[in-house]
């Protein structure tokens, strides 16, 4: 690791820090294996997945409910579960091989008591609890995004990590954003002056 990246990872994960790291070994083995992630991430492991994944955190408040929706290898929901054991994450994704291996991290990083894991698309996402936050990365533009989760909407807010077009998706989607009385925001969220991702914070009006 970075020593710049290094220090940041003990920034966000504190004590929690060997479990994060036990994940990215996760991801770079059997995530690379698997065809989850590409060979081309190991080296990027860090900085592009697991910190990026934690840019939500100070944005979601204490002991909230989280559904991470196309959740893939884990990424935003394990990360963030592991920087914040007062949540309860739920891990939405369709695929059979990647529940499989979001079932192997559980079990392996010991988050039994945290993150559960729901295979199905966002759309036929029923919870049996009131979601508080919806978080989602490298899912899809803001309106299938809001199509998806609608009826989440009225009691829960969305935190999509985005990239650099996250201004113009927002302007792009205004008008339909509008007529759903939906509100974005996008926030670039630092640590120690360090960005670590870009979010788009949707909420209802
Ligand atoms: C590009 S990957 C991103 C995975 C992860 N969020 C990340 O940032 O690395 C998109 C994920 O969304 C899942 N997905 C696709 N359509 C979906 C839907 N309608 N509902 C939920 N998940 C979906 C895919 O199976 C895949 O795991």
């Amino acid at each position: 690791m970075l020593e710049s990246i290094d220090k940041l990872a003990v920034e966000v994960f504190g004590e929690r820090l060997e479990v994060a790291t036990r994940y990215a070994e996760l991801l770079t083995c059997e995530g690379i294996e698997w065809g989850l992630l590409g060979p081309r991430e190991t080296d990027r492991i860090w900085d592009r997945h697991l910190l990026n994944s934690v840019c939500i955190s100070p944005y979601v408040n204490r002991d909230s409910l989280v559904a991470d929706i196309g959740s893939g290898a884990g990424l935003p929901g394990i990360p963030l579960a592991i920087a914040r054991p007062d949540l309860q994450v739920v891990l939405v994704e369709p695929m059979e091989r990647r529940v499989k291996f979001l079932d192997l991290c559980i079990r392996d990083l010991g988050l039994q008591d945290s993150v559960q894991v729901v295979r199905c698309r966002g759309e036929e996402y029923r919870p049996k609890a009131g979601v508080d936050v919806v978080t989602c990365r490298a899912l899809s533009s803001v309106e299938k995004l809001v199509g998806m989760v609608e009826p989440l909407l009225n009691r829960a807010e969305v935190l999509a990590i985005k990239g650099d077009r996250a201004s113009l998706e927002v302007e792009e989607a205004q008008d339909y954003l509008a007529k759903k009385s939906l509100t974005a925001e996008v926030i670039r969220s630092e640590v120690g002056g360090s960005l670590l991702g870009t979010v788009l914070r949707i909420t209802k009006a």
